[in-house]
C-alpha cells in the first residue's frame, strides 16, 4: 500500500468526482492519505474531509503565502484543532521567498512560520514544511526550534523538496524527512534526482501535493494518488531497488514519523 503524505482534496479542482475519486482510491493500492490545510478556510475543510473519508489524515496550517489570515484569534483556534482526533501534523508552514519579495512581508513570514512550529511543538506533533528560496532560514528556524521527537524519530517533512542534495542532508540531520512526488519524473529534475540518490530511503516520503505537480505522463495534468506509482518507480530506478521496497520503506517511515494519530 501507498501512503500519500500531501494531499489538497478539498480543492475546487475535485469538486465534480471528489467522491467517487476519493471512493476508488484503497482499490488502487492507496492506503492512506494526508491532506493538508494552507489557510484557514482550507484547514476547516481538510478536517472536514477526515471526519469523512476512513484513509484521510489532517494536517492544520498556515501556509506562507495565507499568513494573512493569522491573528491571535484564528492562532488560537488552530490551537485548537490540533487537539482533534485525526489531526496528525501542523502543515503546510513554511517562508516562500519565491512569490513574495518584500522584505517586512518576509519577516511576517518568519514570525508565523516561527510561531506555528512552537504550536506542533507544544502539541507532539510533526510539521509539514513549504519551503522555496529560502533554504537558509528554514534551517535557522527549524533548528531554532529544537528537536522535540513526536515520533521519537523525526520532527517533521520537507515538503516537495527543491533545494541540493546537501541542503537535505543538513535537514535529515535535523530530524527531518525529505518529501518527493511528480517532480522527480521530470525530465529537467537533477536536482531532485541527486538529492534522491545522497538519501537514505529511510527518509523519503511519498507525497502528490495533488491536484498540482502529476508526475509523467500525466505532467501539467490534474494530480491524483494513483499516480504515485509513477514516483516510486522513479525512485526505485534511481536507487537501483524494486519500486515495492520504495513503497513499504516510504508506507512504513509515514507511519513512523506521524505515529501519533495514524492507526
Ligand atoms: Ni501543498
Amino acid at each position: 500500500m501507498i501512503f500519500d503524505t500531501h494531499a489538497h482534496y478539498d480543492d475546487e479542482q475535485f469538486a465534480s468526482d471528489r467522491n467517487t475519486l476519493l471512493s476508488k482510491l484503497p482499490e488502487k493500492g492507496i492506503g492512506k492519505i494526508i491532506n493538508v490545510g494552507a489557510s484557514i478556510a482550507t484547514t476547516k475543510t481538510t478536517l472536514a474531509l477526515a471526519g469523512r473519508y476512513d484513509p484521510i489524515y489532517a494536517a492544520v496550517g498556515v501556509h506562507p503565502g495565507d499568513i494573512a489570515d493569522l491573528n491571535e484569534e484564528s492562532f488560537l483556534w488552530l490551537r485548537q484543532q490540533t487537539r482533534q482526533k485525526k489531526v496528525v501534523a501542523v502543515g503546510e508552514i513554511g517562508l516562500d521567498y519565491y512569490w513574495e519579495k518584500d522584505p517586512s512581508i518576509q519577516e511576517t513570514q518568519r514570525r508565523w512560520f516561527r510561531r506555528q512550529m512552537h504550536l506542533a511543538k507544544d502539541a507532539g506533533l510533526p510539521v509539514i514544511i513549504h519551503s522555496r528560496d529560502a533554504a537558509a532560514d528554514t534551517m535557522q528556524i527549524i533548528s531554532d526550534a529544537g528537536s522535540w521527537s513526536p515520533s521519537a524519530d523525526g520532527c517533521g517533512v520537507i515538503h516537495c523538496y527543491s533545494y541540493s542534495a546537501e541542503q537535505a542532508l543538513r535537514y535529515i540531520k535535523l530530524g527531518y524527512y525529505i518529501g518527493v512526488g511528480g517532480v522527480v519524473t521530470f525530465k529537467n529534475a537533477k536536482k531532485l534526482k541527486e538529492t534522491v540518490q545522497a538519501i537514505p530511503l529511510s527518509r523519503i516520503l511519498l507525497e502528490t501535493d495533488c491536484p498540482y505537480m502529476a508526475p509523467e505522463p500525466y505532467r501539467g495534468k490534474r494530480n491524483e494518488s494513483s499516480y504515485l506509482p509513477y514516483v516510486a518507480e522513479k525512485i526505485a530506478e534511481i536507487k537501483e531497488i524494486s519500486p515495492s521496497e520504495v513503497e513499504k520503506a516510504t508506507w512504513e517511515n509515514a507511519m513512523r514519523l506521524f505515529s501519533r494519530a495514524v492507526t
